[in-house]
């Protein structure tokens, strides 16, 4: 006997996906391409629960909403939730679930990772080797090192603090900006600043701030211009942080001196994007969180999250808790 029924918009990972068929009866895109919306609407008339899997995010607003009279839950195996619109959730009783922490490590990783890159110009040189280049007398860039440098993180949550651990253990000093300033015991050594400060005082600055209508384009041209000439900007959060433009031309002009991205606006970015060319530009495919171990662990808590919310039992990760079952 099922418990209730529920819309997929693509294929979870296979755990999770066994977990939600033995519990729920499954309608899921399988299809390659993003699910049609219209499809969408119509899959959820009658659903329990929504699974927006984080490869192809649903958009969840008002309308969404206004299909599905049924949903007692929508589930997301992600930390981000930039694509869900949490208080017409909340509106309709309806609790939303996030994966929060089980990625906190491998995102960390790979936002430091970024950070090495950037300081040892790591695709410079990866690109001298594949071009046949790497002679006994070819000029090899130079980096510069972490140790004695100043990182700057913009949103010291969980992931900031483990970057900041990070740094630490390179011998680097960690300043941080967040709206909240976090207790002393928090902060574990990092130093608050503000966000002017940041700007003008890192070597390396590592955003790490959830989109918001807050923080979208909160770096522009006025904001590259009061980094350092030195500095490396990493972005491990969401590409509408960042104006695209006013970041090409700052690397391209030598206002910063390079950059790298995790997440990029327009995601995925074209191919013949001039960013993507750059020398001193490095990007990665929104791959914070992609590692096998970490992949399964947001998978089944979002799958857990889900067969919970069509019982009308307690998410363990709720966003809204106030709408959270009892
Ligand atoms: C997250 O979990 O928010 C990652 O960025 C994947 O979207």
């Amino acid at each position: 006997m099922k418990l209730g029924k529920i819309v997929m918009t693509s294929r979870p990972l296979p755990e999770a996906d066994r977990w939600i068929r033995q519990h729920c009866e499954v309608k899921s895109w399988d299809e390659p391409g993003i699910m049609p919306r219209e499809l969408l609407f119509e899959w959820l008339a009658d659903a329990d629960g929504l699974m927006s899997v984080s490869a192809q995010p649903a958009k969840v607003d008002e309308e969404l909403l206004a299909h599905a009279p049924k949903l007692r839950v929508v589930s997301q195996s992600s930390v981000g939730y930039d694509n869900v619109d949490v208080a017409a959730c909340t509106k309709r009783g309806i609790p939303f679930g996030n994966t929060p922490g089980v990625l906190t490590e491998a995102t960390a990783d790979l936002a430091f990772i970024l950070v090495m890159c950037a300081a040892r110009r790591i695709k410079e040189n990866i690109e001298i080797v594949q071009k046949g280049a790497w002679t006994k007398t070819v000029d090899i860039p130079l980096g510069v090192d972490l140790y004695g440098k100043t990182l700057g993180i913009v949103g010291m949550g969980q992931i900031g603090s483990a970057v900041a651990r990070r740094g630490k253990a390179c011998g680097m000093k960690i300043i941080y900006h967040n709206r909240r300033r976090r207790s002393p015991e928090e902060e574990a050594g990092a130093e608050y600043v503000s966000f002017s400060d940041l700007l003008c005082l890192s070597d390396f600055i590592v955003v790490l701030i959830p989109l918001s209508s807050e923080s979208r384009l909160m770096f522009r041209r006025e904001q590259f211009a009061r980094m350092k000439k030195t500095a490396y900007f990493i972005n491990a959060a969401r590409g509408g942080i960042v104006e695209t433009e006013a970041l090409y031309e700052a690397v391209r002009d030598g206002i910063i001196a390079g950059c790298a991205l995790d997440v990029t606006d327009p995601e995925p970015i074209p191919a013949d994007h001039p960013l993507v060319y750059m020398p001193n530009v490095l990007i990665t495919p929104h791959i914070g969180s992609a590692t096998m171990e970490t992949r399964n662990r947001m998978a089944m808590l979002a799958a857990e999250n889900l067969v919970l919310g069509v019982e009308k039992k307690p998410l363990k990760t709720c966003v809204n808790q106030e709408v959270n079952y009892k």
